[in-house]
């Protein structure tokens, strides 16, 4: 297996001062040292409450966002040292999918000019575009009237499934999915990850896939990152994780979701304290410290670094769980 995203020690600050003359300067550690790779054909998923990093981590991968230290390798391919040529591939093999269907399409254009227009804008031939966006409509099971309709003539999960077929019009490599159903009606929901888990198979996609609902992650996906804050507290294979979790946070997240497995339903709950707390200007150790029951003074001091806890199973903790 070859690595198709590959994060080495990834770092995203926002750095802002709280006015023109302030000396104030302030940082906001939205990633900060990540490092994990997403397989060719596999899926991941990555969790983490509201504000942890995850569609900025995403906005580096996309490279819609500039990264401010570590490296990105899509495919074998450098982003900081990508050439012009370089960036076009990359821009083909890599379509995205944000969680707001309305926002991925133009509410002026028809679901053909929508679908068109990434291909137009890579020197597809207006002939072949239009094509490919009935072949792609077909790709998410939808028929080929639609293409004359506009995004409000359509519901949420027609509207998500136009998002996919647009997506896959340039046959990427790789898809990064942004929430792509949390927006979506629980059996709508169902629909579209059935569909996503069809065209992976059949394409052979990989698929770094985002969202808080780990429900979704343990349907989907073939291994789970889970980040805290800007860091990543654990990363291994879904069903490890997700039945042996390590970290603290990530046996906090599994309790807090509502059990679909039964399998798992007897299990002693961890109910975690507090608020998430804040990415600004934060002291030395671990994010989760101030949260976790386990802390000890080390875990104020120092930051963990990540530790190999079982095959492809890391986690960044000096007490990891012995579940
Ligand atoms: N352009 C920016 N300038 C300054 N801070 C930013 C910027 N973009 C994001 N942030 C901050 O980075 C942190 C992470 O935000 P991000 O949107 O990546 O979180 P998220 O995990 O995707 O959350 P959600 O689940 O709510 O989508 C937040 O504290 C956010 O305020
Ligand atoms: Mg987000």
């Amino acid at each position: 297996m070859s690595a198709m995203i590959q994060l080495n020690h990834l770092q995203k600050h926002f750095k802002f001062s709280k006015g023109l003359i302030s000396t104030d300067k302030r940082v906001v550690k939205a990633v900060d040292d990540i490092s994990f790779s997403v397989e060719k054909g596999e899926i991941v998923g990555l969790v983490g409450e509201s504000g942890s990093g995850k569609t900025t981590l995403a906005r580096v991968v996309l490279s819609l966002s500039k990264m401010t230290g570590g490296d990105v390798l899509i495919d074998g391919v450098d982003l900081a040292k990508a050439t012009r040529k370089d960036m076009d591939k990359l821009h083909r093999d890599i379509a995205v999918v944000f969680q707001d269907p309305a926002s991925n399409l133009n509410p002026r254009q028809t679901v053909e000019s929508s679908i068109m227009r990434p291909m137009i804008i890579h020197g597809v031939p207006r002939a072949e575009a239009r094509k490919k966006a009935g072949e792609v409509l077909d790709m998410v099971k939808m028929d080929r009237r639609y293409l004359d309709s506009y995004p409000h003539q359509l519901s949420g999960g027609q509207l998500q499934r136009i998002a996919i077929a647009r997506a896959l019009a340039l046959s990427p490599k790789i898809m990064i999915l942004d929430e792509p159903t949390s927006a979506l009606d629980v059996s709508v929901q169902a629909q579209i990850l059935n569909l996503l888990l069809d065209l992976q198979e059949e394409m052979g996609l990989t698929y770094l896939i985002i969202t808080h609902d780990l429900n979704v992650i343990k349907y989907i996906s073939d291994k789970i990152a889970v980040m805290y804050l800007g860091k990543l507290v654990e990363f291994g294979p879904t069903e490890e994780v997700a039945e042996h979790p390590k970290h603290p946070y990530t046996k906090g997240l599994m309790d807090a979701a509502p059990i679909l497995d039964p399998r798992l339903r007897g299990r002693k709950k961890e109910i975690m304290q507090g608020d998430a707390g804040s990415l600004i200007n934060m002291g030395a150790g671990c994010r989760f410290a101030p949260r976790c029951r386990y802390a000890g003074p080390e875990c104020r001091e120092r930051d963990p670094e990540p530790v190999t806890v079982g095959e492809d199973h890391q986690v960044a903790c000096f007490h990891p769980l012995e579940i």
